[in-house]
């Protein structure tokens, strides 16, 4: 179990656009330890629907469901003693602000997709950019993971799976008892 725990709020989701990058923010998210994932904006289906297929083949509990108020939620999850970290380009550098971000219990990190409106920027307790340069929501959220659990989430293991890989220097090898494409 990683500490602290990690969820993700994706702002923003549009269904004619964003499929494929909010799809894989959440299995950023899930591989690189976060709990959960809640997707705002537009409600897509398809999505929830393969992140909760990879979940059931690749293992562990980790959740994604469609947050409708994403503002409320920010504020509620405060509330509960949650910590938000908003990762965006304008703001204090990752390095500079993760001594204070580790004390916290549980972290909400939130991401974003075209602009984020203001209050979001106002509610976080830190506006944090993984450098001040323009890149991606996936790359941006893959970092600060990495960072914040100083890699040790690169060998977690998830419970339950039905696939498995046996790391390989060469071909691709599955566990034994666990079916291969
Ligand atoms: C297409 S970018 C938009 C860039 C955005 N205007 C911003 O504030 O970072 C979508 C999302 O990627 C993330 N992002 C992009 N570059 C980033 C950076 N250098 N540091 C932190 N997050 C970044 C932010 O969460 C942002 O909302």
């Amino acid at each position: 179990m990683l500490s602290p725990s990690v969820s993700v709020l994706r702002l923003g989701h549009r269904v004619s656009r964003d499929k494929r990058i909010t799809t894989h923010c959440a299995l950023v998210a899930r591989a690189f330890g976060a709990e959960r994932i809640l997707l705002s904006g537009e409600r897509d289906e398809s999505v929830l629907k393969s992140v909760s297929s990879l979940v059931n083949e690749w293992g562990g509990s980790f959740s994604c469901s469609y947050e409708p108020s994403p503002l409320k939620f920010c504020r509620d999850f405060k509330s509960s003693g949650g910590t938000i970290v908003h990762l965006t380009f304008y703001g204090l550098p990752l390095s500079k602000c993760l001594p204070k971000i580790r004390s916290s219990k549980k972290i909400l990190a939130v991401i974003g997709a075209e602009k984020v409106p203001f209050s979001f920027y106002e509610l976080a307790d830190f506006n944090v950019s993984v450098t001040s340069q323009p890149h991606s929501e996936v790359a941006a959220l893959s970092v600060f993971l990495d960072r914040l659990y100083s890699s040790k989430e690169l060998s977690l293991d998830f419970s339950e799976a039905k696939r498995r890989i046996i790391p390989s220097a060469m071909g691709k090898k599955f566990h034994p008892s666990i079916r291969s494409h």
